[in-house]
């Protein structure tokens, strides 16, 4: 019989004997399964995932992990079998990058030497070299990197569950969508079971095996993706899509099919004078900043450089100011615009999943598009020299 590694019985939560934050859950999550909690602000993800590890005990029901009732383990030995991340993890500031990912392993009394080289294995798990992160301090990395600890913290002592809180939220959409790649990536590799939070639909479409869409402490609904944009459960369910994919359907044209793909790129450590000659070589009115391993850094434009350089400010080019929002190059053209909106920039990197750049977004992408929509190609044969006969 397949086990089910997490199972919820008819499990509540009233809080202060009257609030009650979960409300008769009964839910089950397969081996390897990666089931995204979501719902509106209060609707009960959060102290659900925390009664798994008893951060919250139930008022009602039975929660099983293994196929083990819960108050039977020890709180401490409970979380200690299985990881935990939250948004801003927390890292200990005081300790290092390895110290911090060996906390669990510290605590169950691992040898330096077991230690350190899990601590190595994990950074080279998400390519940081250890040579060079192992023994910094949280404070000397990005908040993705931090990010990043907290992931290979929760999966130090390879507990088969995982718990995540809204892990990626509090990233910006770059960082977010590269960590969320990472976790695909992560979970073909490692196949935990995970529990994940989130209030994005587009996160949950984009990494869930199965979506539980809870309303006042309640599942509304518990589908696979597909299923459940196919066929909403009722009007909260298609409303909950489509505040975020509504927007997705009007135009169904891919980015890729209206980006530009000439944009010249320079790498960190170039001069503003050679980023200007660059840019001058292609079209358009941006350059692309790349890392050693050709990934998009940020996304910066002539004024940009020329302010730089005018005000003798930074002398390479990756101190010039930059935009860093990035879009798939087969997101929707809506989608795009969505991005565009949300970050308040002019101008998108669109990425391939190695965060390679594969071109660039702006708001001139679109009328283009909307005019080849309004005059397909067999229209255009219509149309000569600056006439255009209707
Ligand atoms: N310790 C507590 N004491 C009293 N009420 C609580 C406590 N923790 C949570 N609640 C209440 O329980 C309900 C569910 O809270 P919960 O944190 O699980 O929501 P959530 O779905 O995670 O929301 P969000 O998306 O805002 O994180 C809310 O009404 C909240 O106010
Ligand atoms: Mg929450």
């Amino acid at each position: 019989m397949l086990t089910k590694v997490i199972a919820f019985e008819n499990v509540s939560k009233v809080f202060d004997g009257e609030h009650v934050a979960v409300d008769d859950l009964t839910l089950e999550v397969e081996e390897g399964e990666l089931v995204v909690l979501i719902g509106p602000s209060g609707c009960g993800k959060t102290t659900t995932l925390q009664m798994v590890n008893r951060l919250v005990e139930p008022t009602g029901g039975t929660i099983r992990v293994n196929g083990r009732d819960t108050s039977t383990f020890s709180p401490v030995e409970l979380r200690r079998s299985m990881g935990y991340v939250i948004q801003e993890i927390g890292l200990f500031p005081h300790m290092t990058v390895a110290d911090n990912i060996s906390v669990v392993p510290d605590l169950k009394g691992w040898d330096s030497r077991k230690k350190r080289e899990r601590a190595q294995q994990l950074l080279e798990l998400v390519e940081m070299d250890p040579a060079i992160y192992a023994d910094r301090y949280p404070r000397q990395l990005s908040g993705g990197q931090q990010q990043r600890i907290g992931v290979l913290r929760a999966l130090a002592v390879d507990p088969n569950i995982l718990l995540m809180d809204e892990p990626f939220g509090a990233l910006d959409p770059l960082t977010r969508d590269q960590l969320q790649e990472e976790l695909i990536f992560l979970q073909e590799r490692v196949k935990k079971t995970v529990l994940f939070v989130t209030h994005d639909m587009d996160e949950a479409l984009k990494l869930a095996d199965r979506i539980v869409l809870m309303q006042d402490g309640r599942v509304v609904q518990a589908d696979t993706p597909n299923e459940m944009l196919a066929n909403p459960e009722d009007d909260f369910v298609s409303e909950f899509i489509g505040t975020e994919r509504r927007i997705t359907s009007p135009l169904d044209v891919s980015v890729k099919e209206v980006m530009l793909n000439n944009v010249p790129v320079v790498k960190v450590g170039t001069d503003l004078r050679q980023s200007l000659d660059q840019m001058r070589k292609g079209r358009g009115d941006y350059l692309a900043v790349v890392n050693g391993q050709n990934q998009v850094i940020g996304i910066t434009s002539a004024d940009r450089i020329q302010y730089a350089q005018d005000s003798g400010g930074p002398s390479h080019i990756e101190d010039v100011d930059q935009v860093s929002s990035a879009v798939r190059p087969e997101a929707s053209i809506m989608e795009a615009v969505h991005r565009l909106a949300e970050s308040g920039d002019e101008v998108l990197a669109v990425v391939d999943n190695q965060r390679r750049l594969v071109g660039t977004f702006t708001r001139g992408s679109l009328p283009r598009i909307l005019i080849d929509e309004l005059w397909p190609l067999d229209a255009s044969s219509e149309i000569e020299g600056d006439e255009i006969k209707l």
